[in-house]
This record gives C-alpha cells, sequence and structure tokens, in this order.
C-alpha cells in the first residue's frame, strides 16, 4: 500500500491519538489469532494486566474493556454512580464537557466547575466547592486534550481527600504512561487509559485502575449494565481471561509496547515527554505562535497554540498535511480556526518534533 505520509514517513501522525506504532508493536499485532480462553491467552493478559499497574499506580490488576476512552468513562460512571447521586465534575475543556454530559445521561445530578479554556482546575477553589456542599463522586480529566493543559492531580487529589469521601474519578486518556499516576497514593479510585496514545498501541482497548472503594461501589451500585460491568471483568482479569471477546490483536500489541516502555523506564518515558513537549512549546513561540495552557500547566503530550493574527489554522493543517505529511488537530468548537493542537506522546523522539517545526516553519515562510 502506498503511504500516505510521504514526508516524514510513518513519523507524521502529530494528532494526538491514534498515534504511531513503533515497527516492534505493528508486528505484534499483526500476529496470528488465538483462543482467548487459552492457556497462551491467558499468560499474556495476566502479564498485561499486571504490568499496566505501575503505569497507574494501581494495586489491582488493571482491566481491559473492548471500548474507546468513551467507553471506559462510561463503564467507570455506570459502575459507580446511581441516578440522583451527586457529582462534581471539573470541567477545563471538552473532555471534561463530555464525562459531565455522560454522567447526567445516566441521571445524576451534576454540579460543574467550568474554567475558561487553557486553564487548570485549582485545588483551593476544589476544596472550597466541597466544603460547601457534599458529592458522592468528583470527575476529573487529567490532561485536557482539547486545550494542552495538565491538571494538578495530585493537588487536586489531595484536597478532595482532606474534605470529602467523595469517589475520584479520573480520566488519564491522554496522561497514562506520559505522565506519573499514582491512583492509590493519591487516594484516588478510578483512572480511565487507552491503548492508542502514550501505550503506542492500536485503539482497541479501554483501561480502568479500579481500587478497593470503587469495587465496593460497584457490588452496590445499582445503575444497569451489562457488557461494562467492572466486577465481572475484575473476576474474569484474575482468571486470566475477559468477560467478552476482547480485542487480541491489540493486548499483543499492548504486551510489545509495554516491553518497551519497560526497557526505556517510566521515568525516563515521564522524561522525555516533557523534554519534548518543552522544545515544541519553545519552537511554536519561535515561528509566532501562542500557548493557549496558562504558564506551568502545560501538557507533557499535547501542545495547542493560537495561529498568529490572520492565519488560518485550519488552512495550515490541510497545507501541512499536504504539502509535508504532518498530520495535526485544528481546535475544538470556538478555537476551530484559530487554534492548532500537535499530539507528543508514545512513539514520539527529538528527530519528529524538529521535522513538525520544520514542516510548520516551511508553510509559514510559503
Ligand atoms: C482526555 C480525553 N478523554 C476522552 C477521550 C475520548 O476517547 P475516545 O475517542 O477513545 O473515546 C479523549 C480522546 O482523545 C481524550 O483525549
Amino acid at each position: 500500500m502506498k503511504s500516505v505520509q510521504p514526508s516524514v514517513g510513518d513519523r507524521g501522525l502529530r494528532i494526538s491519538g491514534p498515534t504511531p506504532l513503533p515497527p516492534r508493536v505493528r508486528e505484534a499485532a499483526s500476529r496470528q489469532m488465538i483462543s482467548h480462553r487459552s492457556e497462551g491467552f491467558r499468560q499474556v493478559l495476566r502479564e498485561v494486566s499486571e504490568r499496566l499497574r505501575p503505569i497507574f499506580g494501581a494495586v489491582h490488576p488493571v482491566l481491559p474493556f473492548t471500548a474507546s476512552g468513551t467507553g471506559g468513562m462510561e463503564a467507570a460512571v455506570v459502575n459507580t454512580i446511581e441516578p440522583g447521586q451527586r457529582v462534581l465534575v471539573l470541567n477545563i475543556g471538552h473532555f471534561g464537557a463530555r464525562f459531565a454530559a455522560l454522567s447526567r445521561r445516566f441521571g445524576a445530578e451534576v454540579h460543574e466547575m467550568v474554567r475558561p479554556w487553557g486553564e487548570a482546575a485549582e485545588a483551593d477553589e476544589v476544596e472550597a466547592e466541597l466544603r460547601r456542599s457534599r458529592f458522592d463522586a468528583v470527575l476529573v480529566t487529567h490532561n485536557e486534550t482539547s486545550t494542552g493543559v495538565l491538571n494538578p492531580l495530585p493537588e487536586l487529589c489531595r484536597a478532595i481527600r482532606r474534605q470529602s469521601d467523595a469517589l475520584v474519578i479520573i480520566d488519564a486518556i491522554s496522561s497514562a504512561a506520559a505522565v506519573p499516576l499514582r491512583l492509590e497514593d493519591w487516594g484516588a479510585d478510578i483512572a480511565v487509559g487507552v491503548t492508542q496514545k502514550a501505550l503506542m498501541s492500536p485503539p482497541g482497548l479501554a483501561l480502568l485502575a479500579v481500587g478497593d472503594r470503587a469495587l465496593a461501589r460497584a457490588k452496590a451500585c445499582g445503575t444497569p449494565r451489562f457488557y461494562l460491568d467492572l466486577n465481572e471483568m475484575a473476576e474474569a482479569v484474575a482468571s486470566g481471561t475477559t468477560t467478552f471477546t476482547p480485542a487480541i490483536s491489540v493486548v499483543f500489541a499492548l504486551a510489545e509496547a509495554l516491553e518497551m516502555i519497560e526497557e526505556e523506564g517510566l521515568q525516563d518515558v515521564y522524561r522525555r515527554h516533557r523534554e519534548l513537549a518543552a522544545r515544541c512549546r519553545t519552537g511554536l513561540l519561535e515561528l509566532g505562535f501562542e500557548l493557549v495552557a496558562t504558564p506551568d500547566r502545560e501538557s507533557p503530550t499535547v501542545t495547542a497554540v493560537r495561529a498568529p493574527a490572520g492565519m488560518s489554522a485550519a488552512d495550515l493543517r490541510r497545507r501541512l498535511e499536504r504539502e509535508h505529511g504532518v498530520f495535526m488537530a485544528t481546535g475544538r468548537g470556538p478555537w476551530k480556526d484559530s487554534v492548532l493542537r500537535i499530539g507528543h506522546m508514545g512513539y514520539v523522539d527529538g528527530e519528529a518534533i524538529e521535522a513538525t517545526l520544520r514542516a510548520i516553519a516551511g508553510e509559514l515562510d510559503a
């Protein structure tokens, strides 16, 4: 098949997921099928769900649902929140709004703390809100992909735990495996990740790290669910399988990606993400773009910038794709034509960032 990314090969995918696959991972994903009830599969699944634990800071094996990230968010909500329960959503962008909409759809009484796009949720405000009112759960996006903002999650979790015994549910979809996550140490209850972002694997699995409080809440929770039942999945994973047919190829791919992450070292993976993000920001500032994220809250996995005055971000995105084979995203909603978003998570190195910056510079000069 002819490559659709001629200039920078298979490294030109600079959207915020799916991300490029390392050759080793592609090879693993193309393995022959095996039975998901076989001993061979049980071994791989057990290993994968164990080896994901440090990435989430979880005590229990991580649960793989065959779903996209939103399916994982839904699993977290339907297993722990009942109609009429009070949910606080820290909404700092598009994906925070999705968490609120999803919870509302299942009948929760949702209160949103909304921050202007580009800003993070701040611990003192959350603590003050929790002092004023009681909530059954707090939903928070770790890394808001729509704005390139990283929430100060350790501080937020500390503030929540000081004031409340609400369940803390984290959307870690664009942070897991790129940014430290300590579910248990931070007193949080569920974190949702995916395979197709910093985990360098194809889309297909939503990964749920679940603590004891959440499992207990799930046992008592009366909200109907079938496919997404957490306790049933936890039991299945404990015996080395999944409740229903899993995305087997993605499990194979993920096993290989975890091997690569372990070879590099998780702390070094985090450092690489921080350094590449910093280089991306500097390069874009030098080219005349303006950062969307407030200082000290910039994301290590996705950079969102405002295009220089008079320039259409949507037009620039199209030209980068056509002329350079570099694929990135524009802003969401009202930011569609003014903001450019560059993903730098997973299988990405300095040369990939330099190639991206060169492509952008080339189009600015054109
Ligand atoms: C922070 C965040 N939450 C949720 C999602 C939704 O994930 P999916 O598209 O896999 O359902 C995304 C996807 O980009 C995301 O970045």
